[in-house]
């Protein structure tokens, strides 16, 4: 009996293919330095009996129903699981899996880097430098908000937030969380667990790190946005569609934010022109995972999951179906 296959919809680091190998697999990377079309994915999925895919393919109905006589799984290679069409796929007897926890500490990573260079305005000082048009040291450039001591919300206290709240402490900022319930981890970090509009009200900080679900999409929309601090700056490495981006513009020209740090857009890869017009935001390509070790160690997570079902021993890391 031939190998089982399994079709990977864009490079991986080397550690997932070679786990993959191991495994005696037949695999085969799509060869195309681009997304895959709908009908491509639609294609490769017929013909596989695992499909590794990332954030960016969308893995929707049609996709699932031409892989459903053959293909087991669907491998997300990330956290988020919001471009795949998961109850379908369980309808249709496939399992999802994603990258869960080793990404979190990277990601938090991120997220600081970007309150830390958005609070400091790394961004339009090192533009300034860059353009040699830095005149020398001057009491009044380039003045930026503190972080050290000020209040920190936290939407979306799971893996990720509560990484960042750790992060935090280092800073001895306030906290503030939103959640569904109290989260003992956040609790003993000595953040508080308060709703939406108290967090916005209060936090000099707000980061995101919600999941896009029918309930978050669009969530932080005008009326949350209107609500918040004064000079507040908003973290966003989630996804971009939990932030209205024109409510976000309007609010960064007009107020209320003084600033904000972005990894992640409604439209990727498309940022809309007004945000990379402003000084005031900076903005990064998606690449909250984005490092060596934790990129190989979600290719190896996808692999291992892939290999476990593949065997019949089930999914390491499935996603939940959602309760229909
Ligand atoms: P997680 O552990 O599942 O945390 C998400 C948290 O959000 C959970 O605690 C969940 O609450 C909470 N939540 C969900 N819906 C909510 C709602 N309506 N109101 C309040 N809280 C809600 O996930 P994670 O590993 O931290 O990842 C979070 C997200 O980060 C991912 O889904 C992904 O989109 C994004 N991400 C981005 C990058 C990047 O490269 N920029 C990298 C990794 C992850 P419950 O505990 O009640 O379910
Ligand atoms: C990246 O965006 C992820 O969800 O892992």
């Amino acid at each position: 009996m031939a190998a089982p296959r399994v079709f990977i919809t864009r490079v991986i680091p080397d550690a997932g293919l070679a786990k993959l190998m191991a495994a005696n697999l037949r695999v085969r990377v799509s060869p195309l330095p681009r997304l895959l079309r709908a009908e491509e994915l639609r294609r490769e999925a017929a013909r596989s009996d695992a499909v590794i895919c990332q954030a960016t393919d969308a893995i929707d109905r049609q996709v699932l129903e031409a892989g459903a006589k053959r293909c087991r799984v669907f491998a997300n290679c990330a956290v988020g699981y919001d471009n795949i069409d998961v109850a379908c796929a369980a309808r249709l007897g496939m399992t999802v899996t994603h990258t869960p926890n080793v990404l979190t500490e990277a990601t938090a990573d991120l997220a600081f880097a970007l309150l830390l260079a958005a609070a400091r305005r790394l961004g339009d000082a090192e533009r300034v430098l860059r353009a040699g048009a830095w005149r020398g040291w001057s009491m009044l450039d380039f003045l930026g908000t503190d972080v050290w001591g000020r209040t920190l919300g936290i939407l979306g206290a799971g893996r990720i937030g509560t990484a960042v709240a750790r992060r935090a402490r280092g800073f001895e900022m306030r906290l503030l969380y939103v959640a569904r319930d109290p989260k003992p981890a956040m609790e003993s970090l000595g953040a508080s667990r308060v709703p939406l509009a108290t967090l916005l009200a209060e936090s000099d900080f707000v980061s995101i790190h919600l999941p896009l679900t029918d309930e978050t999409r669009g969530m932080i929309g005008e009326p949350a946005l209107s609500r918040m601090k004064p000079g507040a700056i908003l973290i966003n490495t989630a996804r971009g569609a939990i932030v209205d981006q024109d409510a976000l513009i309007r609010a960064l020209r007009e107020g209320p934010l003084a600033a904000a740090g972005l990894d992640v857009y409604a439209h990727e890869p498309n940022v809309p022109r007004e945000l990379l017009a402003m000084e005031n935001v900076v903005l990064l390509p998606h690449i909250g995972s984005a490092t060596v070790a934790t990129r190989s160690k979600m290719a190896e997570t996808a692999a291992a999951n892939v290999i476990s079902i593949l065997a019949g021993k089930g999914p390491l890391n499935p996603v939940p179906a959602p309760q229909e």
